[in-house]
């Protein structure tokens, strides 16, 4: 592998540490350090490690046999629960990523417009030839991309002026996550949808991520419903997944009894591992009240941290929504990836090696995303272990 690495955001300088092994909310490396998983697999590991439910899921999928090559009831049921747990989605379809999803509701989109263009927003992360969150874009799909300013309603009616009726779709993350762990306002969302609606595009939530922050997504708490919604990552129960679906008359194109049918296939779409393990995470243990409380425990550790922060006035804070967030060490509002250049590397660099010596693993661009088995003590003990940090380091993050 170049560079020993086959997913670039687990890459850090000089190297990263290897894991061999996780039980809760607890990693532990080849060198025997052990560590509290704060990274949360980048929200995908969002059951812990060994969640039991999902072991036996997984183990009783193996029992009755893998690669059955056809429909299976988990498959269906899934679906099912997907739909009633998602206001958004009429009908759904499964894929293996959250890229994939992304690339499969663009797609559709385009197909059931007749046009090209795509509206995303700087800052923006859909997947690794989606990515509009850092300058090199060279990796990305050769769509007509239009870019926009994140929370910038201004913006918003500028490029529907310009472009409204050559856009197939808008995709958008109600809250930025690689970008930041930025919310998304209500007036801007709302905007896109109003903009949308005139001007017959398809607007595609991307809640590859939102979608844990509330039990309907993050759009169900915004009161904002996409035409298409695309999901992945812990909807998995810890395999590989992706799903995306939406308003039946777009999905329905899909049906295969039509003759004028899209074709959607994958070999792994309706894989028995991703579809047990997906399943009882979101029927049996992810559910409302549990989602609630995480998201709760999110916002209690993240207000602690910026207590801190603000009553020493470091110039650090933590943005971000609920179980997930983000530490940019910087004073001032962010509201979009343009603000958040003034946030030294160097000081991203030296909190997440310093915070890994001190026994608690985060994302080298300090993400956070907290898993179900992360507790209000284990915050605790990172808020003393950022404490000491800025009480530390102050002088030279100024
Ligand atoms: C918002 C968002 N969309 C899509 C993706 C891509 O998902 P995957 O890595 O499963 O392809 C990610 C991954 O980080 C994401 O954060």
């Amino acid at each position: 592998m170049p560079g020993a690495d086959t997913r670039t955001s687990l890459h850090y300088a000089p190297f990263p540490v290897t894991l061999v092994s996780g039980a809760g909310a607890r990693l532990t490396d080849l060198d025997g350090h052990q560590y509290l998983n704060l990274q949360g697999d980048y929200t995908a590991g969002l059951y812990g490690h060994t969640n039991p439910a999902i072991a036996a899921a997984l183990r009783g999928a193996i029992d009755r046999g893998v690669r059955l090559g056809g429909p299976h009831p988990d498959l269906h049921e899934y679906a099912a629960l997907l739909c009633e747990r998602f206001p958004s989605l009429d009908r759904v379809r499964f894929t293996n990523s959250g890229t994939e999803s992304n690339i499969m509701a663009l797609s559709l989109a385009r197909a059931a417009t007749g046009r090209t263009k795509v509206l995303v927003f700087d800052g923006g992360y859909h997947g690794g030839v989606i990515d509009f969150s850092t300058d090199d874009r060279r990796l990305n799909l050769p769509f007509e991309w239009v870019i926009g300013s994140y929370n910038d309603g201004d913006d918003v009616q500028r490029v529907f002026e310009t472009h409204g009726t050559e856009l197939a779709a808008v995709l958008v993350e109600p809250a930025q996550a690689a970008g930041g762990a930025l919310a998304g306002t209500r007036d801007f969302l709302n905007e896109l949808r109003e903009g949308c609606d005139r001007h017959g595009v398809v607007l595609i939530f991307d809640e590859v991520v939102t979608s844990r922050l509330a039990p309907g997504g993050l759009q169900s708490t915004l009161g904002i419903t996409a035409d298409l919604t695309t999901l992945g990552k812990y909807l998995g129960g810890g395999a590989s997944f992706g799903a995306f679906g939406g308003r039946a008359e777009l999905m329905d194109l899909f049906d295969p009894r039509r003759e004028d049918g899209l074709h959607h296939a994958g070999t792994n779409n309706n894989n028995v591992l991703s579809m047990a393990a997906g399943l009882t995470g979101l029927r049996d243990v992810f559910s409302a009240d549990v989602c609630a409380e995480l998201n709760e425990r999110g916002e209690r550790l993240r207000g602690r941290l910026n207590d801190v922060a603000r009553s020493r006035g470091s110039a650090a804070q933590v943005t971000g929504v609920g179980s997930v967030m983000n530490i940019h060490f910087q004073r001032g509002p962010i509201s979009r990836r343009a603000d958040l250049a003034v946030t030294p590397r160097a000081a991203r660099t030296l909190f997440h090696l310093e915070m890994l010596l001190h026994g608690f693993y985060l994302a080298s661009r300090g993400m956070i995303a907290l898993s179900l088995e992360v507790s209000d003590e284990d915050g605790e003990e990172f808020v003393d272990a950022f404490t000491s940090f800025l009480e530390r380091y102050d002088v030279v993050l100024a």
